[in-house]
């Protein structure tokens, strides 16, 4: 019998993974300080490839400059970051696998302070437990049409670089992660106040880039909840998992939210996210995505056995060895 994590998966769109197992975007931070992709970023995503894993994510990539939370971050805010990003995508595509390029905008969340126009949904501080982050200003609504515009401009830098979709970064406390939480956004206008008001900016950027770029399958790394008191919580997911998919999202890639990506103190052993992502399974058309500390070819066929996830994400795993990886868990034999 063959082992799940070799039956390929095909999203509502048509488009088809190989096998279930998903690199997720990690920042190689290998970008010029322009945010074009250098030979060092292509001969990455080569490296990345060699894992077998059906679907490569390309790295969190600002839409405009003010988005940026880090030095040498890859880019998708310029024309003149198509040539690389096409590079990169021709390179994992040669390799046989599918790729997606996730956008981001960092509102608040300037780690390096390299931003000139630190903003968000309110003037409120992220919370975060590692880092103090500096105070936003308070988007106007013409920064809201000019932000939703520059993420609908780097999903058609994607499309025309030749990604097969485009993965919206809405969790880890980005951008639009403090707009989705109550923590973060409390304005009190249409962007503002219910979930659904917080949900609206983002519902509307998915509709833009669905009808402006409609080849591309659509992903969203959403929180499966905040990890934060007083922050989104599962129910809240659940509701902003099914107007996403409504509006048009394929793809739930699931991780944290405020509180940050890394292992919780209380969480132990592998899937350390997983049971963020299983409630979310099975209830919409979107496929899902489960991720944390996952290494074991145990674990991963437990996770699809069980329906708790449709496709896994290795992250540091294969980043420590993606031929080692392959040979471990993607032999075809167990
Ligand atoms: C070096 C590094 C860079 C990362 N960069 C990103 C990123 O660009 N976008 C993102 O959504 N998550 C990022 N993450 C989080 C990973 O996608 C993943 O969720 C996390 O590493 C947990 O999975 P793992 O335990 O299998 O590594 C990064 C993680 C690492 C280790």
């Amino acid at each position: 019998m063959t082992a799940l994590r070799f039956t390929p998966l095909t999203l509502t769109n048509g488009l088809t993974f190989k096998n279930r197992l998903v690199v997720p975007p990690m920042a190689s931070q290998t970008a010029d300080l322009n945010g074009l992709a250098t030979e060092t970023t292509i001969n990455h995503y080569h490296n990345l490839a060699q894992s077998g894993a059906g679907l490569v994510m390309v790295e969190y990539s600002h839409i405009n400059l003010a988005g940026r939370s880090e030095s040498n971050q890859l880019g998708a805010h310029d024309d003149t970051c198509l040539p690389g990003l096409n590079q990169i995508a021709t390179t994992l595509h040669n390799a046989g696998v599918k790729t997606g390029l996730q956008i981001t905008h960092c509102g608040g969340k300037d780690s390096a302070g390299i931003s000139a126009d630190i903003m968000g949904p309110s003037g409120i501080t992220v919370p975060a437990y590692d880092r103090v982050l500096p105070t936003p200003r308070a988007m106007t609504l013409d920064d809201i049409e000019t932000w939703q515009q520059d993420f609908v401009n780097g999903a058609i830098r994607a499309d025309k670089a030749g990604f097969d979709l485009v993965e919206l970064h809405c969790a880890h406390g980005y951008g639009i992660n403090q707009w989705l939480s109550p923590l973060t956004n409390q304005r009190q206008d249409q962007y503002g106040g219910s979930l659904e008001n917080r949900a609206r900016i983002l519902l509307e950027i998915v509709s833009k880039i669905k009808q402006a770029a409609p080849r591309l399958a659509v992903m969203t790394r959403i929180p499966g909840q905040d990890g934060y008191p007083g922050g989104l919580s599962h129910d809240d997911m659940g509701h902003v998992s099914q107007w996403l998919v409504d509006a048009g999202v394929e793809i739930l890639n699931v991780s944290s939210g405020i509180g940050g990506w890394n292992r919780p103190k209380d969480k132990r052993g592998e899937g350390f996210l997983v049971e963020d992502a299983a409630p979310l399974t099975g209830t919409t058309t979107a496929a899902v995505i489960g991720v944390g500390g996952i290494e074991s070819i145990d674990y991963i066929e437990t996770i699809l056995a069980t329906k708790q996830v449709d496709l896994v994400a290795v992250g540091r795993a294969i980043l420590a060895g993606p031929s080692e990886f392959a040979i471990r868990v993607m032999a075809q034999h167990k």
